[in-house]
Parts: structure tokens; C-alpha cells; sequence
């Protein structure tokens, strides 16, 4: 197997500056080039100064920041990282523009460097038309921010060869992350069943049946959500999170965007959050139920269709979005009966057949 001792990033934004960190951190030496030279070099600026807080509360030694430091440097053009064994790209969400990159990536590099795609909502296998060698190239998705989110989806597109996925497993386990294998699927395996998750929250809103405040207040007794759909929602941004959710519209209507949530996220609004007071229990209930229906019914279908493994998916939501209550230990611990009558109405109303896996609600564990 492929060891990772150089990785070149290409865009050094939001994603890049954090994987970079990430990557330099855990001893593997950095190659940033970005279309914009001056955002190459904020990325370094950037992770020296996340280095230098983690030496002041005592999570660094200084000499490893230096060391880090150290193991970054600017390329001034794409040719610069054919000495990288990796190199992932964290570019704009465009088709187009990541093509032409992954074409011209694939003259400059030589033969067995693996190119790996950060991209949240495009597919990985359409993607890999558009390299040279198509089973070196993978998606690694990781969680913003990258530099501290531990957990990364290793996507396998329909063309990744077995060795380039055991590849990405063991470079994210060397840079300390939690990897999760799935498939190239709507979503992958984290997203798949947080958006409709949000989207839950936002029909809750569009029906009258509950404000803001009183979701999230619900949050985690309903998911063990560490905060409420709606506050995560105002970090990501509506905006982004729409984005997002439309990207799973050819799941069917169940993943259609909540009226509200169109309304805040074309507007490019927050949500505003009041204050809570006593909620009827009647409507707790209603609320937890339609959060754990946004889970769980998409939860099931993924594994439906086998884009990841329970042990994976509950990882990544306890670690990704700090859901307390992971889905596929939740349902086993509420037993099929109670999973099977939250998702009753939401099966009827959009006219969807029963997931196969309920029937293995109890011991979903592998
Ligand atoms: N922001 C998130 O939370 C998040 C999470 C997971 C995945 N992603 C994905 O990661 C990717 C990057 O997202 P981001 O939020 O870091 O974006 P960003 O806008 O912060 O950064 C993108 C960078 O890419 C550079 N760039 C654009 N075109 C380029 C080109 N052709 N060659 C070289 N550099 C180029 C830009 O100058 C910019 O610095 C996207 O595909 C996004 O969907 C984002």
C-alpha cells in the first residue's frame, strides 16, 4: 500500500487551510496551492496561529508547532506537486472547474499519486471521468473544521480500486481522523440523514406545530444533539444547509426542502431563536418523534442500500454532530415496534415502501 509522505492540497480555503493543519500536524509534509497565491499563504498563516493557541492552552508542545509549521510551503503552480503522493483537492463546488482541474492534475502528476476529492454534494464517480487513472482517485469528505472535526466519509466511487480506499483508511487514521468508508450516494452516509434531520425540524415550523426555540429544546432528548437543529442550522447557514438538502432531491419528495427552509435559505437569513417556556408534553412528543423520523427513516434506507455499515454511521454522528444517541443504537434500543410507528405516517404520506432493515432493528451493529 501506497505510505502518504507528501500530500499536495489544491484550494486553500475554508477546507484546504483545515486539512492542511490536519495533514502538517500529524508529521506528513504539505504542498498548499490555491488559484489565489495570497490564500495559500493565509492557509500557513492561519495554521500557525491555530498552533500557537493550541500551545498556549496546553495542547501542543512548542516545539511540535514549530515542527508543523515547518512542513508547510506554497506551490506556485499545479507541477510543484508531482513530488506528492496524495493530493486532495478542496476547490469551489463546480463541476466544470473541478474537471478541468482533475484533467490537467492528471499531465502533471505521475502515474500513482492518488487524487482525492474533497466535494460535499457532487458525485465522486461522475468526477473520476475526468482523471487519468480513475481507480487511483477517491472522495475524502471531511467535517468543517477539518483541523478538530475527527471524522472523514471515504467515499468510493464506482472506478476506486480496493487499495486506493485501504489507502485513504490508513492516511486518515495516520492524521488521527476516524474514517468512514461508504459509498458514492446522495449525501454519503453522514449528511444522507442530518438533512432531512434539519429539514424535520423546518416542517415542524411550516405546519404550525412548533417555534424554533421549542425544536431545539427537544433536540436532545430526541437525539442526544449536543445543540438544536436550528442553532446548528445558523452555524452552517440556512443558506448552505439548503444547498445541501437540494442535492438530495432525487431521493423523493421525503428530502424535498421545507417551505421555511427555502424562504431563510434563498433569503440567506438565520433563524431566529426566541425564547422557550413550558412545552406540552403532547407537543414534545410530536417534536421528538418527526426529529427521530428525519433520522431514522433515512438511516434505514441507506443501509438499504448499503452506502454504510451501522458501526459507521453511528460514529460519525456521535462524532460529527455530536449526536449523543447515535440512529442505529437508538433504534435498537427502542425496539422496531416504536421505530415502525414514528415512521408510519411519513411512509403513507409519501407513498415509500418499508425499509428492509427494520426487520433488523434490535441488532443493527455491524
Ligand atoms: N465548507 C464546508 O463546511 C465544507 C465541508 C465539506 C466539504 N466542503 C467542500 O470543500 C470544497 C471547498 O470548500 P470551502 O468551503 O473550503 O471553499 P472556499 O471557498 O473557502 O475555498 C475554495 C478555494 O479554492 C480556490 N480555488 C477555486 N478554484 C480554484 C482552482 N481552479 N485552482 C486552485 N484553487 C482554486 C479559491 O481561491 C479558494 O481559496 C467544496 O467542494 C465544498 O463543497 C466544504
Amino acid at each position: 500500500m501506497k505510505e502518504i509522505r507528501t500530500v499536495g492540497i489544491v484550494g486553500t480555503g475554508t477546507m484546504g487551510t483545515g486539512i492542511a493543519t490536519n495533514v502538517a500536524q500529524h508529521g506528513i509534509a504539505v504542498r498548499l496551492y490555491d488559484a489565489r497565491p495570497e490564500a495559500a499563504q493565509a492557509a500557513i498563516a492561519q495554521a500557525k496561529a491555530f498552533w500557537a493557541k493550541s500551545v498556549e492552552r496546553g495542547r501542543l508542545a512548542a516545539a511540535a508547532a514549530e515542527e508543523a509549521a515547518g512542513r508547510l510551503a506554497v506551490a506556485s503552480g499545479l507541477g510543484e506537486l508531482a513530488g506528492a503522493d496524495l493530493v486532495i483537492e478542496a476547490i469551489f463546488e463546480d463541476f466544470e472547474l473541478k474537471a478541468r482541474l482533475f484533467e490537467e492534475l492528471s499531465r502533471l502528476l505521475p502515474a500513482d499519486t492518488l487524487i482525492a476529492t474533497n466535494t460535499s454534494c457532487l458525485r465522486v464517480s461522475e468526477l473520476a471521468r475526468h482523471v487519468a487513472r480513475p481507480e487511483r482517485f477517491l472522495g475524502l469528505h471531511y467535517f468543517s473544521p477539518a483541523q478538530i472535526n475527527p471524522i472523514v466519509e471515504v467515499v468510493r466511487g464506482e472506478a476506486t480500486a480496493p487499495a486506493t480506499v485501504e489507502a485513504g483508511l490508513a492516511f486518515c487514521r495516520a492524521t488521527g481522523k476516524k474514517p468512514i468508508t461508504c459509498k458514492d450516494a446522495y449525501g454519503f452516509a453522514i449528511n444522507r440523514f442530518f438533512c432531512p434531520y434539519t429539514n424535520e425540524a423546518c416542517r415542524l415550523l411550516d405546519e404550525g406545530l412548533a417555534s424554533t426555540a421549542e425544536v431545539d429544546a427537544v433536540a436532545e432528548e430526541a437525539v442526544g444533539a449536543a445543540a438544536g437543529p436550528f442553532r446548528v442550522q445558523n452555524l452552517i447557514k440556512p443558506r448552505i444547509n439548503l444547498h445541501a438538502i437540494r442535492n438530495l432531491a432525487p431521493l423523493g419528495p421525503f428530502y424535498a426542502p421545507a417551505r421555511s427552509l427555502i424562504e431563510v435559505g434563498e433569503a440567506d437569513r438565520n433563524w431566529e431563536i426566541g425564547e422557550v417556556g413550558e412545552i406540552p408534553p403532547e407537543r414534545r412528543a410530536a417534536i421528538r418523534d418527526r426529529l427521530r423520523l428525519g433520522v431514522f427513516l433515512a438511516v434505514l434506507q441507506e443501509l438499504d442500500e448499503g452506502v454504510a455499515v451501522p458501526a459507521d454511521i453511528d460514529t460519525g454522528a456521535r462524532e460529527a454532530l455530536r449526536f449523543a444517541k447515535p440512529p442505529c443504537a437508538l433504534m435498537n434500543e427502542l425496539g422496531r415496534a416504536e421505530v415502525e410507528r414514528i415512521l408510519a405516517p411519513a411512509l403513507a404520506r409519501y407513498g415509500l415502501p418499508r425499509p428492509a432493515s427494520l426487520d433488523r432493528v434490535g441488532h443493527l451493529t455491524s
